[in-house]
């Protein structure tokens, strides 16, 4: 629940992007209050939802959760019902969905969508990027972190997310790889409660403990001590190479966003990661769900041909979705993992939007 004394958004600025002159932004901190149980074991891969009472602790806290909304300016706003919640991947960020330089600002789904009429709030984890990190990183974990994403999306149902601007009648959650792993997880726990009025997740597929994909996970204290250095060793992030996040073409991805990408890499909890796992798991969810995937995408289609045959993939992914509204499997011909960093992630955004659009009934 949140606390009433914490309803106050604190305005941190207020900036127009670059990227599109109809569209104004600005920089949140959402208070949350958590208070969920967690496995004492921060590396459950089941996040506690198969553990017994005696496995579990309780996290009850207050944090920031730090975000960016953008909204189109009011002269040309087609759509102030519906918000659009995006969550970041592992080890990314918020500027995941609006890259902050010049040279990649046509990569930036907040200013595209925003250029369409629909307004987005692009947050950072708990524990990641400006948003208040737990010393203690067994604390980030998904049940911590989906609480947290759920209550701003109830939240922002019922009160202003800025002043003259009402509540959003609709909000719909667009997730990124474990970013949608985490929204997946919240309507697991949530089911037909969840706040959330439709769900796009984008590069997950479901991951058990033992199809989880094998990635380098140094301590980010190891990893870059002058950034990182006095965190908890439950904070990770990757090595430099980040290749395997772009189609293995070359030519499908500019080089320099590579360097980017891993010039701006950030921290996770290692639970972040191995609760990925939590997407083999049935939710009752009662909304409309697709998953959108990249052809090229290494991580979870990769050389297996799991993405080769779209309609055995939407019946075996569908099982997990029984209540679903709709489900279905939208692919991306030549994306990668990171669909809105390559060069077919116009392809991406255009999806992205039809899709809000048919979930929120416009
Ligand atoms: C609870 O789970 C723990 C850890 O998996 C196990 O050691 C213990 O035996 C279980 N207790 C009960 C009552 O099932
Ligand atoms: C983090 O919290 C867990 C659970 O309370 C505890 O077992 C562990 O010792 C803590 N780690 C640190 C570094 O404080
Ligand atoms: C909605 O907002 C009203 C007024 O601010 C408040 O009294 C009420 O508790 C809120 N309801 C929920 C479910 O947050
Ligand atoms: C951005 O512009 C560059 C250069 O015109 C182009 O190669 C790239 O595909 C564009 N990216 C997006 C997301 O439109």
């Amino acid at each position: 629940m949140l606390l009433p004394a914490l309803l106050a958004l604190h305005l941190l600025s207020t900036y127009v992007t670059a990227s599109s002159a109809s569209c104004g932004c600005s920089s949140l901190a959402i208070p949350v209050h958590v208070d969920v149980l967690v496995p004492t074991d921060p590396t459950d891969a089941f996040a506690g939802l198969k553990s017994n009472a005696s496995s579990l602790r309780r996290v009850d806290d207050t944090y920031d959760i730090y975000g960016v909304f953008c909204q189109p300016d009011t002269a040309s706003v087609k759509n102030t019902d519906v918000l659009q919640i995006l969550v970041h991947g592992f080890t990314y960020t918020s500027e995941y969905w609006s890259p902050p330089v010049e040279e990649f600002r046509n990569y930036s789904y907040a200013a595209f969508s925003c250029d369409r009429g629909l307004s987005t709030l692009a947050i950072d984890w708990l524990g990641v990027g400006l948003s208040s990190r737990p010393e203690n990183a067994s604390d980030v974990q998904y049940p911590t972190v989906a609480a947290s994403l759920s209550q701003i999306a109830r939240h922002l149902k019922n009160a202003s997310i800025l002043p003259g601007i009402p509540p959003f009648k609709k909000i719909i959650g667009i997730g990124h790889s474990a970013g949608s792993a985490i929204l997946t997880f919240g309507a697991i726990v949530e089911g037909a409660k969840s706040p959330f009025d439709g769900l796009i997740l984008t590069s997950s597929l479901i991951l058990t403990p033992e199809t989880l994909p094998t990635l380098p996970l140094p301590s980010a204290r190891d990893e870059n001590p002058l950034r990182w250095g006095t965190l908890d060793p439950g904070y990770v992030t990757t090595t430099d190479d980040r290749s395997i996040f772009y189609p293995v073409d070359p030519t499908a991805f500019s080089p320099r966003m590579l360097i980017f990408d891993t010039f701006t890499k950030d921290v996770a909890s290692v639970s972040t990661f191995v609760q990925l796992a939590t997407s083999s798991l049935e939710a009752q969810y009662t909304g409309p769900v697709v998953k959108v995937l990249g052809t090229e995408d290494q991580l979870i289609c990769g050389a297996t041909g799991r993405c080769d045959d779209l309609v055995a993939l939407t019946a075996s992914e569908g099982v997990l979705w029984p209540a679903a509204q709709s489900f279905d499997i939208v692919a991306i011909p030549g994306s990668g993992h990171v669909m809105t960093l390559d060069f077919f992630a116009q392809g991406a955004f255009n999806v992205f939007v039809g899709l809000v659009n048919k979930f929120s009934g416009l």
